[in-house]
């Protein structure tokens, strides 16, 4: 699919790889609908688009609410008319350990909160179900080309402290096989999936992590550093372009080791 002419909706674009992306597939000639909570940074970052003769246009949407989705695949129909590229960015981390004992007592002191658990898969996994199912009927229904592109993470294959944010992940690289696979079930032709698994990426998303957690990451990157935004871009966009690359998950990850083994 060229992105020259296409129409992109992306959610979590206030931020990160959703604004980099959004920014970037604009000054490429797609059209683009940004998604997120943060109402002030989708005005600036569309303002700037816009600035840089980007065509582009915004509407808030929290993904956790159907109708909120519903809306927002609505906008993105009526001010551009069609929908071609799915990026299902917004995402959240709530790191905690399942159970932690105190060192003196042995009995358990701290533990994962449903809350933590239940608003990484809220976000994480039922926005994302939204997101691309919304997307998905206007494709059929219109017989739009379309390209999903959720974001999985290398902690697909685990993390500590990532019970929540990894089950979610896991669940996102598996999610291509099972939708292309019903695709060509139904005789759907015109939609392909692929996900992106970036590795630690340098965005705000990171802030929550402790610099000692951060530092002892980047020790376990062969490449020396973290996954630069525009490198998870570069990917998003052969993906876009490549018409024969379905049904898979992309690892952007620098060769990130886990127990002195690639991931
Ligand atoms: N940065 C990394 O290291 C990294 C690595 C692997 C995967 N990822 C994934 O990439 C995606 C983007 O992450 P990022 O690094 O750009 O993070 P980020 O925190 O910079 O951006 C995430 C955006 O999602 C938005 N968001 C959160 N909850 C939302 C909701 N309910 N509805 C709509 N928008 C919501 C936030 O407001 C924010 O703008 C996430 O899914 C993340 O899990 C990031």
């Amino acid at each position: 699919m060229q992105i020259k002419g296409s129409v992109v909706v992306i959610t979590g674009a206030a931020s990160g790889i959703g604004e980099a992306a959004a920014k970037s597939l604009a000054a490429a000639g797609a059209k683009v609908v940004l998604g997120d909570i943060s109402e002030e940074r989708l005005q600036t970052i569309t303002a700037e688009i816009k600035s840089a003769h980007g065509e582009a246009d915004f509407k808030v949407v929290n993904v956790t609410n159907e109708e909120d989705v519903k809306a927002f695949m609505q906008f993105a129909k009526e001010r551009f008319g069609k929908i071609n590229v799915v990026l299902a960015c917004a995402g959240i981390i709530r790191d905690s350990f399942f159970v932690t004992p105190d060192r003196e007592t042995g009995k358990v002191k701290k533990f994962m909160s449903t809350e933590q658990w239940q608003q990484v898969i809220d976000v994480n996994l039922t926005g994302v179900f939204l997101t691309l199912r919304e997307a998905v009927i206007e494709m059929v229904n219109n017989k739009w080309d379309g390209v999903l592109i959720p974001i999985s993470s290398i902690n697909k294959a685990g993390e500590l402290g990532q019970l929540n944010y990894a089950s979610t992940k896991a669940a996102l690289a598996l999610w291509p096989k099972i939708l292309a696979g019903e695709f060509h079930a139904r005789q759907i032709k015109n939609i392909r999936i692929a996900s992106v698994a970036p590795g630690y990426v340098a965005t705000p998303i990171l802030s929550a992590m402790k610099p000692e957690v951060l530092q002892s990451i980047i020790n376990a990157i062969p490449i020396g550093r973290l996954i630069e935004t525009d490198e998870v871009i570069k990917t998003l966009k052969f993906i876009i372009e490549n018409n024969a690359v379905h049904a898979t998950t992309i690892e952007v990850a620098g060769g990130i080791i886990s127990k002195g083994l690639a991931k």
